[in-house]
Parts: C-alpha cells; structure tokens; sequence
C-alpha cells in the first residue's frame, strides 16, 4: 500500500476546503486497461486516433470510424473501474461539494459509483442523431450506423470529436466548479487538449490550491502546487486514506 507524505499546506486545503473539483482524463483509466489517447497503445490498426475522430474522417470513411468505435465499445465493455476511480467516488462523500469533470468516454466514473459527473467529450455508449439530435443506447454492430429510431437520419456515436464545440451546460457547469474551487485536482490528463486544459488555470487563478497526478510531467504541471508522479490507481486511495485521518483528527480537535 502506498504511503504518500503530505505539504502542511495540502493538509490544511484537505481539511477545510468546502469546495472541491478534479479534472480527469485518459490516465485515470490506463489502470482499468484503457489504452490513453497520445500513449503508444492508442494506436488502432497503426492509426493515430486523432485522424479517426473527427467528423471529416466519419463523413469520408463512416464505416472505418464505426469499426473503431465498436472496437472501443467491446474492449470496454469487459473492463472495470480501478482503485483510482473508487478512491474519487469515495472523496465525493467526505466534502459538501464535490464536482467530478472527465475527458473519459469510457463510463467508469459513475460505474464506481460517482454521480453528478461532467462529461465533457461525451459517452462512447450512445449515439447521436445527425439530424434530430435524439440520443440512446441502441447496440448495434452492423458495419454501419444504424439509423436513428425516431426519425431515420444518421447515428454517430455521441462524443466529442476534434473540432467540435463542448456540449454547452457541460463546460459552463465545469468552468464554474472550477472558478469557486478551494482545491482543484488534475489527474492522468496531458492537459494538452482544450478547454479542459484551461481548467486547472481557472481555478488556480481564482485561488484554488492545485494538485496535478500524474505518471510523469504533463504540460499543466508549471502550475500545478503539488504534484505527484504515481499511478492514480495507487495515489488517489493514498490521498482518500489522509483525508480521512484528518477529518477524523479536525472532529476530535472540536
Ligand atoms: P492523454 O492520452 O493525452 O494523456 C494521458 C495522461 O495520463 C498522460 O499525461 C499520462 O502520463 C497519464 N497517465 C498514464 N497512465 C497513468 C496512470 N496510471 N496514472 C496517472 N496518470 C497516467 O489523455 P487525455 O489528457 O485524457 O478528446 O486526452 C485528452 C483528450 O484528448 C481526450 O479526452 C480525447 C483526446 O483526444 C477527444 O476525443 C475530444
Ligand atoms: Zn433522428
């Protein structure tokens, strides 16, 4: 069990901050078995993914991009969210309030039990109507779309691709989390793509305390206060063991 030490400073923000908000991205579920995104193992078929999702790529060649998406759907069909994932559902339950953001598609948050997620690039287990915008859980696994049940247009699967505006409420709702944090935590995320990468500087310029895990330097860590360089898995249920002493410690102080 990983054992990690803890800044006076991180101590107190633990302790006594109201509000607190985490960034994930593709790290969190390297663990679970997730290929990341810009890690070697996001190649499909030795294609980069950042030339499969776009909607260019889906008009020119829908059934190639379907076929990664039914791949990606099979491979995460069969995995399992990780102690990292457990570890923030839990955390959620020590602070008043609590908002979890995700750049995952994958669903592993809330099958850990977190509710009341952000999903800012949508969830790779629904489509999308092209025309009518009507959105559900259909399987499929023709080599095509299938067409949407209500009106017959086009499926698409229901992310954000590159290019593409962030579901509106979704990011304005983060940015506002984000804005009004105490503490502010970004976990196994490049920070390369935005506006989620904005996120950490939004709260750390309105005074939130920032904490970046990552398995190695990412290119938000010159802001971030404390960093851990560790797998999630193992530093988050680190972290979720000292908030509890120390909540524990601050009830017995009263
Ligand atoms: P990336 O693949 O860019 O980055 C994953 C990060 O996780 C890297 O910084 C790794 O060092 C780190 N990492 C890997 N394993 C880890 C572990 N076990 N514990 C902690 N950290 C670990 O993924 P994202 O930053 O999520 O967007 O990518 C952001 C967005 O770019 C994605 O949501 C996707 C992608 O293109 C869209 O599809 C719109
Ligand atoms: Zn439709």
């Amino acid at each position: 069990m990983l054992d990690i030490d803890i800044t006076e400073q991180f101590s107190r923000a633990l302790r006594n901050s109201r509000k607190v908000a985490v960034l994930t991205g593709a790290g969190v579920s390297a663990e679970s078995g997730v290929p990341t995104f810009r890690g070697e193992d996001g190649f499909w078929r030795n294609i980069n993914p950042m030339e499969l999702a776009t909607l260019e790529a889906f008009s020119r060649d829908p059934e190639t991009v379907w076929e990664w998406y039914l791949h990606r759907r099979d491979t995460i069909r069969t995995i399992k969210p990780n102690p990292g994932h457990y570890a923030l559902a839990e955390m959620a339950e020590l602070y008043n309030d609590f908002t979890l953001i995700t750049q995952n598609i994958d669903n592993l948050h809330r099958l850990a039990g977190s509710d009341n997620i952000y999903e800012l690039h949508g969830n790779i287990h629904r489509n999308r109507c092209m025309d009518c915008d009507h959105t559900d859980y259909t399987e499929s696994f023709s080599k095509l779309p299938p067409p949407c049940p209500k009106c017959g247009g086009r499926f698409r699967p229901n992310v954000v691709w590159f290019g593409e505006m962030l579901p509106h409420e979704t990011i304005d709702r983060a940015m506002k989390a984000a804005y009004q944090a105490e503490l502010f935590f970004t976990i196994g995320t490049s920070g390369v793509v935005q506006p989620a990468a904005s996120l950490p500087l939004i709260a750390k310029q309105n005074g939130a305390l920032v904490v970046e895990i990552n398995l190695e330097p990412s290119e938000i860590s010159h802001i971030c206060d404390i960093k851990y360089h560790g797998k999630s898995g193992e530093v988050l249920p680190a972290i979720l063991r000292k908030i509890r002493e120390l909540k524990i410690m601050s009830i017995q102080e009263k």
